[in-house]
């Protein structure tokens, strides 16, 4: 069954800002998922302080598929999928390395970092002549860009490039992609990656920062951090919050109140604000306004974020998902300072977080729920909150690009869930391209 055009839009109803639980366990639905805008978008796939070197390789997701990300012997990061070209079975095995060649271990057949079919088994070249053109019979290559450091790749070579995409939220990512003196290339990838999987719909956490569940899901959390903060000193809570949103279905939060270090400092650790504090004078001529900010976007239609870890939801079904997470951290910092950001990263933000498990609970039983039959026939989810509120253009209200909204508000959620449907109902790009930028 193809659900296009009519349906999809009555599975997220605009006007009325509602969404059908079914979009979060139907296996149709997830199908057309996979081509429409797994096939079709950019999706984060890594970053380069993970293969500084020719040859370096690691292994990711492009939607249910992996993938290997590698540099060639001309510098230039090449994006593979790891399923060879003869009969599909996996190329690379290793999670990372340095090879400049991969051989499948099944017939043998050979690639290079740019994906080339570069050997066949001894002996089959002549008998495979003149049928095998051995230049059509590559790795599938995806298109890559670079932004700051961090890899993006789609299977889409008619999308628009990496920076229309981002549809001016790439203004946000730069900040947190910079170290805390606001140097360019500052940041590296902390450790390996962390993944795990959970039950649960791949789009739940997307958007993921909606500050109306943060007071009551993180309840306990927040208590237990109150408890051992008793006696120092609080940051002011800002209070000019505001959701942004992009047409192309980015999200983030924004202060617009002048709270400078203070909100960057909101660190627990005193090793860690003592280090960023240091730096922050230098950050602020660089940065101006968004200096403080340590926060990446959620970006269309799988990176969310939480501070400046990367977290990446790659479907596995439509009730599975892997989640990866990279942490990110200042390249030149000293490894204590390192040390005390890992502690930090992995107390709230890894699989056994104080945070990141409250979410993961409710995530998983939303997905059940959306299994129920009468969850599913009779219900809608509700995104009304601040509907009838008209949400300011970012550029011409503060200078600042995306559509603000003052919190509480769903309007993150709607800008996301409007941005599904108007991809699933697409045909091509040509459908999809934004004319109205909030940029
Ligand atoms: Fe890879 Fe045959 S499947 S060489
Ligand atoms: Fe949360």
């Amino acid at each position: 069954m193809l659900l296009r055009d009519v349906s999809i839009n009555r599975l997220v109803d605009k006007k009325k800002g509602t969404i059908n639980p079914i979009i979060f366990s139907d296996p149709d639905i997830y199908q057309q998922e996979l081509e429409l805008i797994f096939a079709r978008m950019w999706l984060f796939v890594g970053h380069e302080s993970q293969i500084p070197n020719p040859g370096d390789f690691v292994r990711s997701r492009m939607g249910e598929e992996q993938v290997i990300v590698t540099r060639g012997r001309d510098q230039q990061v090449y994006v593979l999928l790891n399923s060879c070209a003869h009969r599909g079975n996996m190329v690379c095995r290793y999670d990372q390395g340095n090879a400049l060649a991969f051989q499948c271990s099944f017939h043998g057949w050979t690639y290079n970092s740019t994906g080339a079919l570069v050997n066949l088994p001894p002996g089959s070249e002549e008998a495979y002549a003149p049928d095998l053109r051995k230049e059509e019979w590559g790795l599938l290559r995806a298109r890559v860009e670079l932004f700051n450091g961090t890899i993006w790749a789609t299977w889409d070579h008619s999308a628009p490039s990496l920076v229309d995409y981002f549809g001016g939220s790439e203004i946000y990512m730069v900040p947190p992609l910079l170290d805390a003196e606001g140097e360019d290339s500052g940041t590296e990838v902390l450790g390996t990656v962390m993944r795990w999987r959970v039950g649960m719909n791949w789009k739940l956490p997307m958007p993921d920062n909606d500050t109306t569940h943060f007071r009551i899901t993180h309840r306990s959390a927040l208590a237990v951090r109150r408890q051992y903060q008793d006696d120092g000193p609080r940051p002011p809570r800002p209070r000019q919050n505001y959701h942004v949103w992009f047409p192309e279905g980015h999200t983030t939060t924004m202060s617009l109140e002048d709270v400078g270090d203070e909100v960057l400092l909101g660190n627990d650790d005193p090793v860690v604000n003592e280090y960023l504090r240091e730096r922050y004078e230098t950050r602020k001529k660089r940065l101006g306004k968004l200096a403080y900010r340590m926060e990446l976007p959620h970006i269309f239609p799988n990176m969310g974020a939480v501070g400046r870890c990367v977290r990446v939801l790659h479907p596995q079904g439509p009730t599975e998902t892997e989640m990866w997470s990279w942490f990110l951290v200042d390249k030149n910092a000293p490894a204590e300072i390192k040390a005390a950001f890992a502690r930090g990263e992995e107390l709230a933000r890894g699989p056994g977080g104080m945070i990141q498990k409250d979410d993961m609970e409710n995530w998983a039983i939303q997905t059940q729920y959306s299994k129920y039959h009468m969850t599913r026939t009779r219900l809608t989810f509700n995104a009304q909150l601040g509907l009838s509120q008209a949400s300011l253009h970012g550029p011409t209200s503060f200078g600042l690009p995306g559509m603000f909204d003052s919190s509480p508000t769903d309007a993150n959620i709607r800008g996301f869930y409007y941005r599904w449907a108007d991809v699933m109902a697409a045909k091509d790009w040509g459908e999809l391209r934004i004319d109205n930028p909030a940029r």
